[in-house]
């Protein structure tokens, strides 16, 4: 591992600019040259043909190419573009698509570093680029911000009207694209009278939903997959558990899928009754005492 914290990985110092994005390093371990970066599609990253702008795919390409050379030569502190082309091959994904960048050194000298880098999606590559890159004999004077915590995120609490666009684009990035769940069955006439809660990320890109239906059930919870086990899943779901005792709810129900009831229980539900099929996922029911008084 790197001595110095900034580039303890997979946290690696990410230039302010990738946490606008959205983008997040998965993978960057110390000497392998190798480098892999993470983004879920949302509105805000396509151009208009309703796909991942070329912007977006470049600059993904050439900052996992950045992060590949920077694990070879950590003490540079940074590893600068002098030159990158790009070959795009089909479409760089759409809203509720996640894309990888996978990068790898090829060469490297004292000064410089000879990159290349496969945009996938859906493990299907949608553009290719090369690159070389500088190691500045001076470190930068600038001083890297560290990525902001996501426990650190506030969770805001809403209607359907104001929260519709962000929650639906974590849902159909988890329910519909990664657990195949048919979009009619994931769209349904309770989000109109149901509160929501919604996380977003440090660039405004929403990551983490839920909500919480007028008979106490809490419902539709979902982290997107690179945000999930770092406390926002928990966040949401307090807030959800406040919302309820608030509203006077002696208990929250929930339909929990099996493989998450552990995620409940930590919170305090326990499960009641059989385990059953839902959208073709094992479920079971799970209850919480609020401790309230009310209905
Ligand atoms: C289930 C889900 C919402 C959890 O969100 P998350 O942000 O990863 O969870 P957190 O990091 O807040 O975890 C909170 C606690 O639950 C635990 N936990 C989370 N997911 C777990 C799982 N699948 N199995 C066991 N424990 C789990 C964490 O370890 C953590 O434990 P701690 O109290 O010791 O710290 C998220 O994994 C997800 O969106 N999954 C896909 C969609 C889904 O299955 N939704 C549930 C529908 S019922």
């Amino acid at each position: 591992m790197y001595s110095d914290p900034l580039l303890k990985l997979p946290e690696i110092a990410q230039p302010p600019f990738l946490e606008l994005l959205g983008a997040r390093c998965l993978r960057a371990e110390a000497e392998s040259g190798q480098a892999e970066l993470q983004l879920n599609i949302d509105e805000r990253h396509i151009n208009l043909w309703q796909v991942t702008h070329g912007g977006v795919s470049m600059t993904l390409l050439d900052s996992a190419m950045g992060h590949a050379g920077r694990t070879l030569f950590p003490q540079a502190g940074a590893s600068i573009t002098v030159e990158m082309k790009t070959t795009f091959i089909r479409p760089g994904g759409r809203p509720g698509q996640t894309v990888r960048a996978v990068a790898r050194v090829l060469h490297r000298t004292s000064t410089l570093c000879f990159c290349e880098a496969e945009l996938l999606v859906d493990d299907a590559v949608a553009a290719k680029a090369s690159g070389t890159f500088k190691y500045p004999r001076k470190r930068s004077r600038f001083p890297v911000r560290a990525p902001t915590p996501l426990q650190a995120l506030p969770v805001q609490v809403g209607y359907w009207a104001e929260l519709s666009r962000a929650a639906s684009s974590v849902r159909q990035a988890v329910f519909v694209a990664e657990q195949g769940v048919p979009e009619v069955l994931e769209r349904d006439s309770a989000d109109p009278l149901s509160l929501h809660a919604l996380v977003r990320d440090a660039g405004g890109a929403p990551i983490a939903t839920g909500r919480l239906l007028p008979d106490g059930h809490i419902g539709r919870m979902a982290v997107v997959r690179s945000a999930r086990g770092q406390g926002v899943g928990r966040k949401v779901l307090n807030a959800l558990v406040e919302a309820g005792r608030q509203r006077g709810h002696a208990e929250l129900i929930l339909s929990a899928q099996v493989h998450a009831a552990e995620f409940y229980r930590r919170a305090g539900f326990v499960e009641r009754g059989e385990a059953y099929l839902e959208a073709g996922i094992p479920h079971i029911g799970m209850v919480l005492q609020t401790g309230s008084g009310g209905s």
